[in-house]
């Protein structure tokens, strides 16, 4: 287990950032932002506006000096389809980051460039912002594509990048092929990317030991890779959440009614010999009934015919709070249990308190984790709470992004 010197990393230092640019009075400056915030399924409403308040410093800072700003984003993944995606039009976005700006966001409501966004880019004026439409409604934006790459580039004098939580897609014309179109023009990171590199190169390049990693949430064939890179960086992992099940069914324990796809079994399985050496399972799981779930029990060892595994248990809490208590460094990512149900939460709460109480050096990641620390309260007694997911674990992997290779150094 080697530690990863800092210089061998991307290094914020080498990169520009806002704060090299001398003059922007005047300036349609472009940025990728990364707006896509968790929405209400039904209505479509704005469940959490983190994202759009991390961006805010950046884009307050470009306005202050006399910029006009034109800002742009993903929001979810839509399907093509006009009806299905209505939900992800950038309307409410737009809305809301014009009451957190204080001012008004204008909107350009045809295609993602087209006439209108053109003409809305050309007239704006300093201290105006507009905000495109959702980058994906143009299936052009996640195949890198040059000619509408271009056709945006073109609105811009400079580009920013502040899309921390959509660094490591790298396919993404706006990460990725916009700014190297906007070659010879200042492409530079906003303060929110320059500080979640910053921090988490700082951690990451020579982490104070012992080195803890907690890892929950679903989907985890996604994760196997990244636990299997994260192996070579940590003392030690404790495992909650739906991949706790897919690793104790690979054990052969009984996890009753837990859904266990095959290929997350597939996934776990070449990891068990690390079980119980550098890898650490609950001992006790919180399960309920799968046709009522107010009938739960709390369980060591096999789960009941007929109940699903929801939270860890409290014996697992206590011991994975000991060993936060005993580490320096503790990197968090995907809630231990279905915390959007109280009853379900305990487990996630704990590890959220655990991790704001230690004097370890704390950083969460992930959308979901960083939102469930937020409600508990506990998101400002954290060394960091990343806007990245995916981008998160990437990084902190060690990943080169294409994106960053675009911006000036
Ligand atoms: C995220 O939430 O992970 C980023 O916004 C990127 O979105 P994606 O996972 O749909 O590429
Ligand atoms: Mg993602």
């Amino acid at each position: 287990m080697g530690s990863d010197p800092l210089t061998s990393r991307c290094t914020v230092a080498k990169k520009k950032t806002i704060s090299d640019l001398t003059d922007l009075q005047g300036k349609k400056v472009l940025i990728r932002v990364d707006f896509n915030v968790p929405l209400d399924k039904q209505s479509g409403d704005i469940t959490n506006d983190r994202r759009i308040r991390a961006a805010l410093p950046t884009i307050q800072f470009l306005l202050d000096k006399g910029a006009a700003v034109i800002a742009m984003s993903h929001l979810g993944r839509p399907k093509g389809d006009p009806i299905a995606d209505k939900n992800l039009k950038m309307d409410k976005v737009a809305a809301r980051f014009g009451e957190l700006l204080d001012r008004p966001v204008k909107k350009s409501s045809d295609e993602v460039i087209g006439p209108e966004a053109r003409a809305a880019a050309l007239a704006l004026k300093p201290g105006e912002v507009l905000l495109l439409e959702n980058l994906r409604f143009d299936a052009r934006e996640q195949k890198n594509d040059p000619d509408f790459a271009h056709a945006i580039a073109a609105l811009g004098d400079v580009y920013v990048n502040d899309a921390f939580g959509t660094c490591h897609n790298d396919k993404d014309a706006s990460m990725v092929a916009v700014p190297a179109s906007m070659k010879g023009k200042p492409r530079v990171l906003g303060f929110l990317v320059a500080k979640e590199l910053e921090v988490i190169d700082g951690i990451m390049g020579n982490p104070k030991r012992p080195l803890l990693a907690v890892m929950g949430g679903a989907k985890v064939s996604d994760k196997v890779k990244f636990i299997n890179a994260l192996l070579a960086k940590v003392d030690h992992l404790l495992i909650g959440g739906k991949i706790a099940f897919a690793f104790l069914k690979a054990k052969g324990v009984d996890v009753g009614a837990t859904r266990v796809a095959d290929e997350e079994l597939a996934a776990a399985r070449p990891l068990l010999d690390r079980v119980d050496r550098q890898i650490t399972l609950p001992v006790d799981c919180l399960c309920a009934k799968s046709d009522d779930l107010n009938a739960t029990r709390v369980v060591e060892g096999p789960i009941p015919a007929g109940f699903e595994g929801v939270d860890i248990g409290a014996k697992t809490v206590a011991h994975y709070a000991n060993k936060i208590r005993t580490s320096a460094t503790v990197i968090w990512n995907g809630p231990v249990g279905w915390f959007e149900k109280p009853a379900f939460a305990k487990g996630t709460q704990g590890i959220a308190e655990a991790m704001a109480t230690s004097g370890a050096i704390t950083v969460v990641g992930g959308g979901e984790t960083a939102e469930a620390v937020e409600e508990f309260g506990y998101d400002s007694r954290m060394t960091h709470v990343s806007t990245g997911g995916g981008a998160f674990l990437a990084y902190v992997e060690g990943k080169k992004f294409a994106s960053l290779a675009q911006i000036d150094e």
